[in-house]
Order: structure tokens, then C-alpha cells, then sequence
């Protein structure tokens, strides 16, 4: 169960909050925004149906079960941050060593982590995922000839400790794997921008590897999308978020803190953040009119940033929107018992108390404080945290940052100011030369 709490904007003052007749007028053109956004050509929603990508990763998976003690990712953006997300979030945060398959990421190239993790790694039992869709980005294919020059090094055949997953045609990776006998190789969409990939086989693939349930996942995504595409506002939580953010941009809160209150989920906030960024900051309108548009991604963990960011929150400028995320239901749940010898009555309140109750009181202290403050804050409720729910949020989280593309009439979809740097640092390699 997932249910998204927009009540409290209605509750705060109208200049810093959302009545519900400002959204009347959009709300009532939104199986236009869903016929726009149709018109896009956007694949992200209809990869969701791929059978034959999603069997291609079930046989890949189950043909090289127990062989590889280490998946490592290679790739950078939205080739990478779905995986994070997912592994950090339906996996145990911490395991002891013999656990297997690990699942890394390397998302960087400081050559300091690179050479670290190489040392962590027996490369006669690591397969290394390089995900890049467009097959050229710099970084990916560093970090990919690296380690490739260090499995053959050890004498290792190295078709059988890679895996690409790039475009189905195009680019330098897609040529090399036409070009070589027995390298899997795996297709994102043409379709599908990076951002927007997490559950094709950029995600999926390193997620069955480290052994989650991409079912669950895409069954739980499949929801989300049913959900996001109703015609009906009040049954649109992906909407009635884009549509909020849009009506408080018009207010100046052009930031938008995403607060999970679960450890598991400050990659899902990374992976938001990303996908918040790229797709709405935009020099540029669908009309060619300079418009600077972008909302700021700010990510906070609770209960560990009411010690640190929440007086800012509270007490500064009033120009972001709260993005709450609670779960009800936790896998574990602690008691904090009463101490034999020292229980002093200030502690009382503490005296056989469930962690996850405290934890779920912290936050609704927080949303009450922000509330009383006239901070405008919306809560998102997850009963459990498993592939299901987590899907289907992700889903519903794209969809919202679709949506948002439109109302401002932007092209959420491109990244012309990520090109640039790209070019500009590929021309100072050349003078270098
Ligand atoms: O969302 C995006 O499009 C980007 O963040 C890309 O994912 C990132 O630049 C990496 O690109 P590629 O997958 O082509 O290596």
C-alpha cells in the first residue's frame, strides 16, 4: 500500500500553501496533460509490458547463478543511480562478508576508489555490468577499458566477466558487441532517456543479479503506472505532486526536500534527485523563450537531519516544498527496554517503547512543526518496504516529474547543459594532445 497525503497544503496559508480551486483549472485539463505527454514518444511506461528483456535477464541470471561473488556496475547518471536505489533499498544494509553476490556501483572515476574496490575484488569472480546507452560516455568507458586491461592481465577470458547493456543500435558499445563472439549484451529502449531507465535493463538486470524479485518490482510498477495515467485528479497522486510543485514554483519554492524516513531509501532520494534536476532545469521552453526553469533537489534523512538541516527548514527562507516518505510496517522492530538499574522517570517516555513507533512519532513531530511554521509539505505512506510498493513509487515519482515537464512547457526529456561540459572536457583532452 502507497497513499500520498496532500491535505496539509490546504492547511497552511494560501500564498505558501495550494487551494484546492488554484488546481481546479489544471485539474480539469489533465486527459489533455495525459495526451501530451502520450505524444512524446516516451518509452518508460511501455517497457514496463517487456516480456522478452525481462526473460533474457531471468536465463542470463539463472545461467551464471553462484559463479560471480562481486556484480559491479560501471556507468554514471541514470545508468547508475536505478541500480543504487534498488540495491540499497531491497537489500540489507549491512551483511556479513560470506554474503554473496555483492553489489557495487562505481559510479565515479576518482581513481583513489577505483584502485580501492580493485583491491576488494578476485576478478576470477566479479562481473562487471557496463551500462551506458548512449555507448560513449567518457567516464563508463574509462572505468570499462581499465578493468578490462586488469581481467586480461590475470589471464582471464574477459567476454566472460563483462556484460554491455546499451541502445539496441547505435553508439561504440553496440558495435563492439556485434563485433564480438559471446559478450552478453542487453538493449535499453531507444525510447528511454537515461533517467527514465531504471526498470529496463538498466536496472533490472543488476538487480536480478544481486537477487531481488524484478516481479514484484515490475508488478509494483505496473500499478503505479495504471495510477498515473487516471484521468481523474483526485486518483492521480503522480498529478496532484507535479501540479503542487508547479503551483508553489509560481509561489518562488523552487526546491523540493525529499525526507524519507527509512536508511534504505537516501539512494531512492539520490535517484529522485537526478531525475527532479535533469529533466526540469531548462534554459529553454518548448518555445525556444529563455525561462531558466529548475526545481532544486535537496535530499534529507530522517530522523538524522532534524539535528542538522531542520532548523533551516523551520526557520529560514520559505521557498521549498517537504516531501515526506514514512513506513508503517518495518521489517524489524526494536524495543527499548528498561534498564535494571538506571531508569531515571525523564526517561520514562522511553521505557519499553518500539523503535519504529518513535520513529514514525519523530516524523510526525517534524510534519507538525513545518505545518505550524506554514511550510508546505506533503506525506507519502508506504505500509511495507518491498519491490512492490517500491516500483510502484518509482514509477509514480517519473511520471510526476513528466507531468511537471509539461505544466512548465518544457522538454523534460533532453540535457543540453550535460552535453556541454561533456564536450568542452573532451576538447581540453585533444589540446592536451
Ligand atoms: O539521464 C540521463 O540521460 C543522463 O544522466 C545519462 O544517464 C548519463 O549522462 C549517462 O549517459 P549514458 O547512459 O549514455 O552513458
Amino acid at each position: 500500500m502507497l497513499k500520498f497525503d496532500f491535505s496539509a497544503l490546504e492547511k497552511i496559508p494560501a500564498g505558501d500553501g495550494v487551494r484546492p480551486e488554484e488546481r481546479q483549472k489544471y485539474d480539469r485539463q489533465l486527459a489533455d496533460y495525459i495526451k501530451l505527454f502520450r505524444s512524446r514518444g516516451q518509452g518508460f511506461l511501455d517497457a514496463l509490458d517487456d516480456r522478452t528483456t525481462l526473460k533474457a535477464i531471468k536465463n542470463f541470471t539463472a545461467g551464471v547463478k553462484g559463479q560471480y561473488q562481486d556484480i559491479v556496475v560501471l556507468g554514471i547518471g541514470g545508468s547508475a543511480l536505478g541500480a543504487k536505489c534498488l540495491g540499497q533499498a531491497l537489500r540489507k544494509l549491512y551483511e556479513n562478508n560470506s554474503f554473496k553476490p555483492r553489489l557495487a556501483v562505481l559510479d565515479n572515476i576518482d581513481p583513489v576508489m577505483l584502485a580501492e574496490f580493485e583491491h576488494s575484488v578476485d576478478f576470477r569472480h566479479t562481473l562487471f555490468l557496463v551500462i551506458t546507452k548512449s555507448g560513449s560516455t567518457a567516464e563508463t568507458l574509462a572505468q570499462f577499458l581499465y578493468f578490462k586491461s586488469r581481467v586480461e592481465a590475470r589471464k582471464l577470458t574477459w567476454e566472460k566477466h563483462f556484460v554491455l547493456v546499451t541502445d539496441p543500435q547505435k553508439g561504440l558499445l553496440r558495435k563492439l558487441a556485434n563485433e564480438t563472439r559471446g559478450l552478453p549484451v542487453f538493449s535499453v529502449p531507444e525510447n528511454v532517456g537515461g533517467r527514465f531507465s531504471a526498470l529496463t535493463a538498466v536496472g533490472l538486470l543488476p538487480a536480478a543479479l544481486a537477487g531481488l524479485n524484478i516481479e514484484a518490482l515490475l508488478t509494483g510498477a505496473r500499478k503505479g503506472r495504471e495510477q498515473s495515467l487516471k484521468k481523474k485528479a483526485a486518483d492521480n497522486p503522480a498529478w496532484r505532486l507535479a501540479l503542487s510543485q508547479y503551483l508553489l514554483y509560481k509561489k518562488d519554492k523552487k526546491i523540493t526536500v525529499f525526507w524519507p524516513y527509512a536508511q534504505k531509501l537516501a539512494r531512492l532520494a539520490d535517484w529522485y534527485g537526478q531525475l527532479l534536476a535533469e529533466s526540469i532545469g531548462k534554459k529553454v521552453d518548448r518555445k525556444g523563450h529563455r525561462v531558466e526553469a529548475g526545481i532544486t533537489p535537496v535530499s534529507a534523512m530522517g530522523v538524522t537531519d532534524q539535528h542538522s538541516q531542520n532548523q533551516l527548514y523551520n526557520e529560514g527562507p520559505n521557498d521549498k516544498l517537504f516531501l515526506f516518505l514514512g513506513i508503517t510496517n518495518r521489517a524489524a522492530d526494536l524495543l527499548i527496554p528498561r534498564d535494571k538499574n538506571w531508569h531515571p522517570k525523564e526517561l520514562a517516555y522511553l521505557e519499553n517503547l518500539s523503535i519504529n513507533k518513535l520513529f514514525l512519532k519523530e516524523m510526525e513531530g517534524t510534519f507538525g512543526a513545518l505545518l505550524k511554521q506554514g511550510r508546505p509539505s506533503i506525506k507519502i505512506v508506504m505500509d511495507t518496504l518491498n519491490a512492490e510498493n517500491l516500483g510502484q513509487l518509482m514509477v509514480l515519482l517519473e511520471m510526476s516529474v513528466a507531468y511537471l515537464g509539461e505544466l512548465l512547457g518544457i522538454d523534460a526529456y533532453d540535457q543540453p547543459g550535460v552535453e556541454l561540459s561533456k564536450q568542452l572536457t573532451r576538447s581540453m583532452l585533444k589540446v592536451r594532445k
